[in-house]
Parts: C-alpha cells; structure tokens; sequence
C-alpha cells in the first residue's frame, strides 16, 4: 500500500523516534513492504518512519536505481534499517548535492563525513554492527537524521538557506506540487 509521505512543516518530521520492539510490532513486515512500495512510487532511494507519519526508528533504502559501472555495489544495496544508532563518524568531510522526499523540488549540497559504524536490526531481526563509506554512508546518514528529528535543509549554507527560505515557507502553509500522494501541515 502506497503511504502519504508528509511534508516539511509536518510536526512528525522534527520528533526524535523512538526505538521499536520489533518482537511485539505487528504488521512489521507489512509496514518495511509498504515502505519501499511509497518510496518507489515517489523515485526516492531512501525513506524513513517520520516520513510516513511514524515516531518510530524505521528506515529503508534502495540504491539498485543508482547501479552503474562505477558502483556495481549499489546493485544489491536494499535494506532496512530498524532501532539505528550510529556509534562512529570519521573519514573525510565530502560535500554533495542532496534531495528529499519530504522537501520535494529543492536539492542543495549538505556537508557529511564520509565514513560511520552503524548498529541496527535488520528485516529478518538480526543484530548487525557494519561499516559504510562514501555514498551509502552519506544516504544512510540523510536518513538516519530523519529519525533524530533533522533535515538536509537544517545543514545548508546560511546563503542557500536563504535562497530556499520562500518555497519552505509555502511547504509549511501546504503549498506545494508533488507528483506523489503527499500529507502537509494543513
Ligand atoms: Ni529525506
């Protein structure tokens, strides 16, 4: 089933989730399948529990759209991220042009470390401590940030920020044209 996917200004985007007992969620494996189902209605690579509405720490990515010959290894990248906290961040600081689901029409660069250590639980309940670089870590960072409450746009230059001020005022008023099925504010 195809989720609304809530929008900047939305309330649920700025909440801390909080962890699941995924031994007690019922329906954890209709709500991961509906997850990537709204995420792939929309084209995104990523989504996170805020963004359907969830105070839950939840995330899915999927970066097989991404696959070519430079990143054979996005071929496979489909997961689910439940109960994450990253433990580490490290490498180089890298500078990248991101977008959001939920801040539809607006990409700008966010500035990220490129290395962490994440410890999770995956779709089939498993314990999993595991390192990511590059890309995978910057996606899995944009998402994990979902479910601490904060938003690419929070990390864009003071000068970008300013640039994007009107349309997120819009967004915030329910102004915005999407070409997925999407719940605002108001
Ligand atoms: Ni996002």
């Amino acid at each position: 089933m195809i989720l609304p996917i809530y929008i900047y200004g939305h309330p649920v985007l700025r909440k801390v989730a909080r962890d699941i007992d995924p031994d007690n969620y019922s329906n954890l494996k209709e709500l991961i399948d509906n997850m990537f189902e709204t995420m792939y209605s929309a084209d995104g690579i990523g989504l996170a529990g805020p963004q359907v509405g969830l105070e839950e720490r939840i995330f899915v990515v999927d970066l097989s759209p991404l696959e070519s010959e430079e990143h054979p290894e996005f071929k496979d990248f489909k997961k689910v991220f439940i109960n994450a906290h990253i433990s580490e961040r490290g490498g180089e600081l890298e500078s990248t042009e991101e977008g959001c689901l939920s801040i539809p029409g607006i990409h700008e660069k966010v500035v990220r470390e490129d290395e962490i250590r994440i410890q999770y639980i995956d779709e089939n309940l498993q314990l999993r401590d595991e390192a990511y670089a590059g890309f995978m870590a910057r996606v899995i960072q944009h998402e994990y940030d979902h479910i601490e409450g904060i938003l690419f746009v929070d990390k864009i230059s003071p000068l970008r920020k300013r640039m994007v001020k009107s349309k997120l005022a819009n967004m915030e008023k329910g102004k915005v044209a999407c070409s997925y099925k999407i719940r605002t504010v108001r």
